[in-house]
C-alpha cells in the first residue's frame, strides 16, 4: 500500500511516517521542505501519483481565525482537487475534538471549515478528531515564552500521545475509503489544566520559566470550561498517560 503523508516532518507527521513504515507500507513523506506546498498546490499532483491514500497532518502556527482559515481552506481544496486528478481514492485528515463546539472561534473555526470541505468533496475523506497531544504543552511553551514568563491558556484538556494518534490514522488509512468521521481519540486520564501540564514539562526539562495561566474569555472560554475539548462518550481512550509519556523516550528531554 502506497501512502503519502502531507506534513510528514511535524510533531504528529513524524510518528505517522514511522508507524506506516513499521507496517511495511510504501511511504512518501512530504512538506514544504521537500518541495510540496499544500497552500499553493505546488508539487502536489505529481507527489500524489500512484498513492492509495494520502494523510493530511499539516498545520499552520497561528491561533488567529483569518490566517488559519486561509490555510485550512486552501489546503483542503487543493488536496481534494489533486487527489481527484490523480485518482487517489482515500484521504485521511486529522482534526481536533470539539472544534464544532466553540462557535467558530479562531483556529478551531478554521478546522471546522477544513472538515466540511473534505466531507463535501469529491474524494472520500475520513476525519479523525484527536484531543490535544501530550506534546501540546511543549508546543505552547515554545510559541509563547517571553523572557522568563510563559503565557499558557487555561484550557481543560485530556491529552493523548501523538504516537497513539498516528497509529489510529494509519489504522484508518489501512481500512480503506470511508466518507465520514471516526470516533474521537483521546488520552486515558481525566481532563487536566493545560498550564499545570506546561509546568510539568518545564520541571522535567529543567527550565525555570514561570507559567502565567490566562483564562479564555467570553463564550469560547465558557465552552472550554464546560468540557468542549473533551472526547464524546464513544471516544477511544488510548495510552500512555501524560506522566508515562513525560518519563518515557517520546517525552521531552532536558534543555
Ligand atoms: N498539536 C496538537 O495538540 C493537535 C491536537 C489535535 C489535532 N492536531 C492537528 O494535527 C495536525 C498536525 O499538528 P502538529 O502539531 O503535528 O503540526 P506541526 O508540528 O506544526 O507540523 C506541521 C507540518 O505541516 C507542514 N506544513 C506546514 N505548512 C505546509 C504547507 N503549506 N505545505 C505542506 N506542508 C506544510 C510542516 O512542514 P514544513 O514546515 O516543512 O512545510 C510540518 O511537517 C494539525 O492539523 C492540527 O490541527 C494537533
Amino acid at each position: 500500500m502506497r501512502v503519502v503523508v502531507l506534513g510528514g516532518t511535524g510533531v504528529l507527521g513524524r510518528y505517522v511516517v514511522q508507524e506506516a513504515r513499521s507496517r511495511g507500507f510504501d511511504v512518501v513523506a512530504l512538506s514544504r521542505r521537500s518541495g510540496v506546498d499544500l497552500v499553493t498546490g505546488d508539487g502536489l499532483a505529481p507527489a500524489l501519483r500512484g498513492a492509495d491514500a494520502a494523510i493530511d497532518v499539516t498545520n499552520v502556527q497561528t491561533v488567529r481565525g483569518g490566517p488559519a482559515a486561509r490555510f485550512f481552506e486552501s489546503t483542503a481544496r487543493n488536496l481534494q482537487a489533486a487527489a481527484t486528478r490523480e485518482g487517489v481514492a482515500h484521504l485521511v485528515v486529522v482534526s481536533i475534538v470539539g472544534v464544532d463546539r466553540l462557535g467558530g472561534f479562531g483556529y478551531y473555526g478554521a478546522k471546522v471549515a477544513q472538515e466540511r470541505l473534505h466531507l463535501d468533496g469529491p474524494v472520500d475523506a475520513t476525519i479523525l478528531r484527536a484531543t490535544q497531544f501530550h506534546e501540546f504543552p511543549g508546543q505552547v511553551l515554545s510559541r509563547s515564552t517571553f523572557g522568563p514568563v510563559a503565557v499558557v491558556p487555561a484550557l481543560r484538556v485530556q491529552t493523548v500521545a501523538a504516537r497513539s494518534v498516528a497509529e489510529a490514522l494509519i489504522d484508518a488509512a489501512a481500512s480503506g475509503p470511508l466518507r465520514g468521521r471516526l470516533p474521537d481519540v483521546a488520552g486515558p486520564a481525566p481532563a487536566r489544566d493545560l498550564p499545570a501540564l506546561a509546568r510539568a514539562v518545564l520541571e522535567r526539562t529543567g527550565r525555570r520559566s514561570s507559567v502565567l495561566r490566562v483564562p479564555v474569555p467570553g463564550a469560547p472560554g465558557r465552552a472550554v470550561r464546560a468540557g468542549a475539548l473533551l472526547p464524546a462518550a464513544d471516544g477511544a481512550l488510548v495510552g500512555p498517560t501524560f506522566e508515562e509519556w513525560l518519563a518515557g523516550t517520546d517525552g521531552p528531554t532536558s534543555a
